[in-house]
């Protein structure tokens, strides 16, 4: 059994693949081919928004927003401290503070409640995450940011094709980020990711500062970097977006599964909760459990792959850390986590596996 089992999902949509990539090396524009504004053009329609940027990775696109948005020395940046570190490891490398909060004890996103009393005169954006494919509580976020005249990013990299009161993931605030790394929802077969707006003026800068802070060939208006989506990338990630809809349905299906059948074991594990306002992607099937060691070892033993995001917290991680900070729900959850395998073809024999294997 694999945790993500890419190759179902490749033997399904290996022609359109070969076929798309064929295109890409017959017509050989490698960078900023036509494929990356069709892709762009798509993801942009279905989340609503009016732009999509393609860029390198879903750190380069925090990176990028977060460039656009003058995030820089001096400045303060609220985020949680339950998270990849991507996240807080770009505010960082712009010169600006991550100011860690700690996260609600039921969806491990950020807590909105935690948010006021971080904001000060320095605080130049909220950097919520939308974690394990559910997205954070946004409109409390959101009035919270309102309120004190504060921009959110959403850090929509596992929770693409989520839903929050009906809208998209990445639509939910002035900018979202998600990354099609290849374990994604949306994954390509490499680096890549992408932004959302419907500002404009934010779309143009952006656009800019993916390349290099060019307004047009060799005329630079500002820093940026090289932070292009292949276009080979685009060309597979088009392929797979055509099955990404019903694949969102088949990831569903296997986490009501697991939910049914762990309740029905009546122990004490913790399945995901999802709020009433939102539909998930189950980026991740994470469980809290009393004896993690125990029950990875019992796995390990069965050859069945977990895997723990994240065992702990980015404030004590040694790049951020701070061990003077309050954030006990955020390192209650980093001891309890685990991830069970999760992808759109986990057969029901499979679950039932996991499921005996938790049940010891
Ligand atoms: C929450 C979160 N933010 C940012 C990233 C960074 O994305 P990428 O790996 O595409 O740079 C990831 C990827 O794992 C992530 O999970």
């Amino acid at each position: 059994m694999d945790f993500i089992d890419l190759k179902a999902q490749q033997d399904l949509i290996k022609d359109n693949i070969n076929i798309n990539i064929a295109k890409v090396l017959a017509h050989g524009h490698y960078v900023m081919g036509p494929e990356v504004y069709e892709l762009e053009n798509k993801l942009a329609e279905y989340v609503g928004v009016k732009h999509c940027i393609g860029v390198s990775s879903g750190s380069d696109a925090l990176l990028i927003a977060m460039m656009a948005l003058e995030i820089g020395p001096g400045d303060e940046v609220i985020t949680t401290s339950f998270s990849f570190i991507a996240t807080a490891e770009m505010i960082k490398i712009l010169g600006a503070k991550p100011v860690f909060i700690d996260i609600d004890s039921q969806t491990y996103n950020m807590d909105p409640q935690k948010i006021s009393s971080a904001i000060t005169a320095n605080t130049k954006l909220i950097l919520p995450v939308s974690l394990y494919g559910q997205c954070a509580d946004m409109d409390a976020i959101n009035a919270i940011a309102k309120f004190y005249n504060i921009p959110v990013l959403e850090d929509g990299a596992q929770s693409f094709g989520a839903t929050y009161n009906d809208k998209k993931s990445c639509n939910l605030s002035i900018i979202g980020c998600t990354s099609f790394f290849p374990s994604k929802t949306l994954g390509g077969y490499g680096d890549g990711g992408a932004i959302f707006t419907n500002d404009e003026c934010l779309a143009k800068v952006m656009r800019e500062i993916r390349v290099h802070g060019q307004d047009r060939r060799y005329s630079h208006t500002r820093l940026g970097i090289n932070g292009r989506l292949d276009t080979i990338q685009a060309a597979i990630l088009l392929a797979k977006f055509k099955i990404f809809p019903d694949e969102i349905l088949k990831r569903n299906k296997v986490g009501k599964q697991y939910t049914l059948r762990i309740k029905e074991l009546q122990s004490s594990i913790i399945t995901p909760q999802i709020r009433s306002n939102c539909t998930t992607v189950y980026a991740q099937y994470s469980i809290l459990v009393d004896d993690r060691e125990q029950l990875i070892g019992k796995f390990k033993k069965e050859s069945i792959p977990t895997v723990v995001h994240y065992p702990v917290p980015l404030h004590l991680q040694l790049p951020f850390y701070n061990n003077k900070l309050n954030l006990p729900i955020a390192e209650g959850v980093a001891k309890k986590i685990v991830s069970l395998p999760m992808h759109p073809y986990l057969s029901v024999k499979d679950i039932e596996k996991v499921c005996q294997i938790l049940a010891l």
